[in-house]
C-alpha cells in the first residue's frame, strides 16, 4: 500500500486510521502486507531497521536519493522513505504558513520509492494507493514498459478517499515528477486546465473503490463528482464502494485506557462517569444533566460546520444544551466556534488542535455527536460514536448515511441551518425520555463495523484483479 498517512505513526484524518486497521486485518486472511510511507520528522526510526542506503528514485532530468527504514507491526511492514530536504520538517502536509508548495514532489519520489522497494525489497502482486498522493503509481506501472521485469505484470488498485483533493500541478512541472507531457490531456490527467494526480489514479489503476457503497454512487453526479463524475461513470465497471471498519481494538469503551472508567452495552454506568469527568475537565461539573454534544473533527469546509452559524443560538441560548468541540482547521469555522465560545462560555468548550486522548473522552463523554457534512465518503467518528453510545447525528450523505439510521442516531437531508436545527430538536426531544434514549444507545453500541468483512472484501477484489487478462 502507498499512503501518506498511517496511524500510529502520521495522522492527520480518517487516512490514518484506515491505513493502520486495514493492512492488518489483510495480515490476518494470511495477505503478505506493507505499507510505504514518508518518513516524517515526526516519525521516530529508532525502532525501524534501515534495509536500503541511498537508493535512487528518478524523476524526471534527475534523482533523489533515499533511504528505506523497516519497521513490522501487527504482521505489517512498514517502509519508510526518508530524503530530510522532502520530508524532515514540521507537519505533514504543511506548517503555519500553510501547504508545502513542492508537495506533488514529495509523493511523486514516495511513489517512485515504493516502486523500488516492490523491484528490490518487497516482491509485490499488487500495488493498492490511496488519493492524490498515491496517484501515480498506476500511470508509473502502466507506462514503464516491458524494460522492468520485477514490475511489467503488477496490477493496481486505487482508493479514493476524498475527491475534494486532486493533487493538482500545473503542466510544465510534470517534468519534475517524471511524467511526460503527452499525458496532459483530457482524458488522460488533464482536469480544469492543470494536471491532477487523483486524476492519474482514476485513469491508470486496474480497480477503483470508495469508502462507501453511497459515496460511490454519489461521486458519479455532478453534484459531488468535482468534473470527474463523467470518467467516473465511464469506470463504473471498476469501480466499487467498500465500507471500511472501526479497529475495536483502538476504539472500545469496554477497555479504552484513556476513560475515567469503562462502560458496555449491558452497563452504562461508566458512561455517567466520563461525562462527569469530561465536564469535570473544563469547569463544568454542575452540567451533567444537561445533553452534551461532542464534536471531533477537521474543521474543514467538507464537514459543513458552517451551518451552525444559524443554529447555535437557538441550542446553546435557549435550550442551554453543552457542546464540547475538539478541531483545527479553516480559519472561518474556527472563528464562528471562537466567536460562540466567547458568547457562551459556559456551555461551549473549543479545544483548538489535536489531541488523541481527547477525541476518545469526548467520544465516551458525549450524548450526541455531531457530522453535519457536506459530503462524507466513509466517516469514521460516527462509527465510533455509535459504539461509545454517543448518538450521531449526521447529515444523511455518504458513509454517514451508510453506517446510521433511525434506530442509532438521527439524520436529516438537505444541506440547510433549518433542517440541521430541527434534527437537533428530535434528537433533544429523544434524550428527554431516558428510557428511549438508552434503547438507542444500546442499539447503536452493538452495531458491528469491525474489519474483518471489508478486508475480506478487498480481498476478494485483490483476486479479481489478478485474475483478470
Ligand atoms: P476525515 O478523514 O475526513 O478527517 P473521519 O471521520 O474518517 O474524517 O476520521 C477522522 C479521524 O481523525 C478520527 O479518528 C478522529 O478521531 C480523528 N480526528 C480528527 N480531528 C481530530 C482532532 N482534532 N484531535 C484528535 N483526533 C482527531
Ligand atoms: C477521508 C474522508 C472520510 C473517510 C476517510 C477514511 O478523509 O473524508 O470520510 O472516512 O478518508 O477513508
Amino acid at each position: 500500500m502507498v499512503s501518506s498517512e498511517a496511524a500510529p505513526f502520521a495522522k492527520t484524518g480518517g487516512l490514518a486510521d484506515v491505513l493502520g486497521s486495514l493492512p492488518p486485518a489483510l495480515c490476518a486472511l494470511g495477505v503478505d502486507c506493507a505499507v510505504v510511507l514518508p518518513r516524517y520528522a515526526s516519525i521516530d526510526v529508532t525502532l525501524a531497521e534501515c534495509v536500503y542506503n541511498g537508493m535512487r528514485v528518478y524523476l524526471g532530468g534527475g534523482y533523489y536519493e533515499v533511504d528505506i527504514f523497516r519497521r513490522d507491526v501487527r504482521g505489517v511492514a512498514f517502509f519508510f522513505v526518508e530524503h530530510a530536504g522532502l520530508y524532515g520538517r514540521d507537519g505533514i502536509y504543511g506548517d503555519r504558513f500553510g501547504e508545502f508548495g513542492d508537495n506533488p514532489v514529495r509523493y511523486a519520489v514516495l511513489c517512485g520509492a515504493a516502486l523500488g522497494v516492490a523491484r528490490y525489497l518487497f516482491p509485490t502482486d499488487i500495488f493498492h494507493c490511496h488519493d492524490w498522493q498515491g496517484g501515480l503509481v498506476p500511470l508509473y506501472l502502466k507506462n514503464l514498459g516491458a524494460g522492468d521485469p520485477a514490475l511489467h505484470n503488477v496490477r493496481s488498485v486505487f482508493t479514493i478517499h476524498n475527491l475534494g483533493y486532486q493533487g493538482l500541478v500545473a503542466r510544465d512541472r510534470l517534468w519534475d515528477l517524471g511524467v511526460e507531457d503527452r499525458f496532459y490531456r483530457s482524458d488522460l490527467i488533464e482536469l480544469n486546465g492543470m494536471a491532477s494526480l487523483l486524476k492519474a489514479g482514476i485513469v491508470f489503476a486496474d480497480a477503483l473503490t470508495t469508502v462507501s457503497p453511497r459515496y460511490a454512487a454519489e461521486i458519479q453526479t455532478p453534484e459531488y463528482g468535482y468534473g470527474l463524475d463523467g470518467l467516473l461513470r465511464a469506470r463504473s465497471a471498476v469501480l466499487t464502494g467498500l465500507l471500511n471498519g472501526c479497529d475495536y481494538g483502538e476504539w472500545n469503551p469496554e477497555m479504552d485506557p484513556y476513560l475515567a472508567a469503562n462502560f458496555s452495552a449491558g452497563d452504562l454506568t461508566g458512561k455517567q462517569k466520563c461525562k462527569q469527568a469530561l465536564l469535570d475537565e473544563f469547569g463544568l461539573g454542575d452540567r451533567v444533566h444537561k445533553p452534551l454534544l461532542g464534536i471531533v473533527s477537521r474543521l474543514a469546509h467538507q464537514k459543513g460546520f458552517d451551518l451552525l452559524d444559524g443554529v447555535l443560538d437557538e441550542m446553546l441560548g435557549y435550550r442551554d444544551l453543552t457542546l464540547v468541540v475538539l478541531g483545527s482547521g479553516d480559519r472561518d469555522v474556527e472563528n464562528l466556534f471562537w466567536a460562540f465560545a466567547a458568547r457562551y462560555p459556559r456551555n461551549l468548550i473549543f479545544w483548538h488542535g489535536f489531541n488523541h486522548p481527547l477525541a476518545h473522552r469526548i467520544e465516551a463523554g458525549s450524548d450526541l455527536f455531531l457530522m453535519p457534512s457536506r459530503y462524507e465518503p466513509c466517516g469514521l467518528n460516527q462509527i465510533y460514536s455509535l459504539r461509545y453510545g454517543a448518538l450521531p447525528v449526521v447529515r444523511a450523505t455518504g458513509g454517514l448515511d451508510d453506517t446510521v439510521d433511525a434506530e442509532t442516531g438521527f439524520k436529516f437531508w438537505r444541506f440547510d441551518s433549518w433542517d440541521l436545527a430541527e434534527c437537533l430538536r428530535h434528537a433533544l426531544a429523544v434524550y428527554a425520555e431516558p428510557a428511549r434514549f438508552r434503547a438507542m444507545q444500546q442499539a447503536a453500541m452493538r452495531k458491528d463495523f469491525s474489519w474483518a468483512k471489508s478486508a475480506q472484501r478487498y480481498l476478494d477484489l485483490y483476486q479479481l484483479v489478478l485474475n483478470r487478462e
